[in-house]
């Protein structure tokens, strides 16, 4: 167990550096985080970073921009205040299927939903020819790029503020019951359609099965789901971090309970500078970095690490600790249910001692699984359990490939050819 203490050290260091960051937020006061704070970057330091890799600065407008494609943001209100920041790829690349008149029946819409700590721009950072989102836009389809409540592009509410901590009281469980069927009736009333394609990573998919289960009207909306890496059943997770993480849970919350709010992980300048001195291809640390990710999602070709730093800098944001929270819970019970608030609070909350599993037997949508041998959050073992229980599976396919982790679903450098020229030729059946 020696080397796996040294990889918690590492795991806190990091996350500690980013605690760091964290404190020139304005959300955080004096506390642990300010301790940490000796650890921020000068501001001549991010400077110097931003002149020597300026692609971990260019945002997603920019990046979409140079490429030729088109982007237009849109804001969605929840049920209960949240203001959400949806984007949205209109259509493909210009001189692809841009100039081509719609369909009559108008392009279909698809909805992709990131996973826990990311946004928006994960679904592009693979490039026009690979990244998820570009592909589906060059093929004709109206693509939807949501982003949950609490990261970088959905911080505003009609009467909360960041820095108050109610704003923070979230978990999936609220994102799934909320968030979800918002973005989807806003989709499906802007585009005069009746179903949209829902196609989710990691989290991403936790959603759908919250929202599909609880709220089961919104099956009828759904033509298909495209799961990748559905986070349900988590309990054999082989990841060393990830398990030490969820057998210290109740250490990591009892410590966020000193902070402010629950916010965690917030993307600032400081943040992808760390990041840079840590894990990009120059960095010292470059392989040390490689590695722990490895320990963590799964194994990363060290002879490649070239998207490693743009993905970590660029894709992940900020979300509420009660995120993480919840899935350690479910980790550790391996059954998919609401939040454990504890005997007394449970009885109060759900008229039961513990809390009750998500009737998945009713998410009826049509569901296409697809999972990898080398992930190391979430496994085919899991996978395979889940497809037993939803109704309407229509297929559950494994990647086996050396080199491809739980982030790999959506920037592996070939993840057209592993699984999105599948995933094309399913939806095109539905
Ligand atoms: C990206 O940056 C540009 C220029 O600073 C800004 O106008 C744009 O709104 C940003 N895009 C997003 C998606 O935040
Ligand atoms: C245009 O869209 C069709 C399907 O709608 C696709 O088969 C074709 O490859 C696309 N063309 C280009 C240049 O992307
Ligand atoms: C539906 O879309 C139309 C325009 O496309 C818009 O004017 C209207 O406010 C939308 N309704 C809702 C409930 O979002
Ligand atoms: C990395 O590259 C070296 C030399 O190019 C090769 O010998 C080695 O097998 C590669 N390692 C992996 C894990 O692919
Ligand atoms: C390394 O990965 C990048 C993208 O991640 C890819 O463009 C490049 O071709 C790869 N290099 C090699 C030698 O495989």
């Amino acid at each position: 167990m020696q080397w796996a203490r040294a990889a918690l050290l590492w795991l806190a260091a990091w996350a500690g550096a980013w605690a760091g960051a964290a404190a020139q937020e304005p959300a955080f006061v004096p506390g642990v985080a300010s301790l940490l704070g000796a650890l921020r970057p000068a501001k001549a330091v991010v400077r110097a970073v931003r002149a020597a890799a300026p692609e971990l600065f260019v945002n997603l407008t920019q990046r979409l921009s140079s490429w030729g494609y088109p982007l237009e943001t849109h804001t969605v209100r929840t049920e209960d205040g949240y203001l959400l920041t949806v984007h949205r790829i209109p259509h493909g690349r210009a001189g692809a299927n841009a100039s081509a008149p719609a369909p009559a029946a108008g392009r279909p819409p698809v909805l992709l939903q990131h996973g826990i700590i990311s946004c928006s721009e994960y679904w592009v950072l693979g490039g026009p020819d690979n990244a998820p989102a570009l592909l589906l836009a060059d093929q004709g389809y109206d693509v939807w790029l949501n982003n949950v409540r609490g990261n970088h592009y959905s911080r505003k509410h009609e009467n909360l503020r960041r820095k108050d901590k109610e704003f923070w009281m979230f978990s999936w469980h609220e994102i799934g019951m909320y968030d979800i069927p918002a973005v989807i009736d806003y989709i499906l009333n802007a585009t005069q359609q009746e179903k949209l394609f829902y196609l989710s990573h990691s989290m991403g998919n936790t959603l759908f099965y919250v929202a599909m289960s609880l709220r089961p009207e919104y099956n009828a909306k759904i033509r298909l789901q495209v799961a990748l890496a559905p986070a349900v059943y988590l309990n054999d997770t082989p990841s060393v971090p990830a398990r030490l993480a969820i057998a210290n849970s109740e250490y990591i919350k009892n410590l966020v309970e000193t902070f402010p709010t629950y916010e965690i992980l917030p993307k600032t300048e400081s943040a992808i500078a760390l990041n840079y001195f840590l894990c990009s291809d120059k960095a010292f640390f470059n392989k040390l970095c490689a590695l722990l990710f490895s320990w963590i999602v799964g194994a990363v070709d060290l002879n490649n690490t070239t998207n490693l730093c743009l993905v970590l800098a660029r894709s992940t944001s900020s979300t509420s600790a009660l995120v993480p929270w919840h899935f350690a819970q479910i980790s550790r019970s391996g059954e998919f249910t609401q939040m454990d608030l504890g005997r007394s609070r449970n009885m109060r909350s759900y008229g039961a001692p513990s809390p009750p599993a998500y009737p998945l037997h009713r998410v009826t949508a049509p569901a296409a699984i697809y999972v990898a041998d080398g992930d190391f959050i979430v496994t085919a073992k899991g996978t395979e359990r889940l497809s037993k229980i939803l109704p309407n599976v229509v297929l559950h396919k494994v990647i086996r490939e050396k080199f491809f982790n739980h982030m790999d679903f959506v920037t592996h450098p070939r993840v057209k050819e592993l699984v999105m020229d599948h995933v094309l030729e399913t939806m095109a059946r539905f």
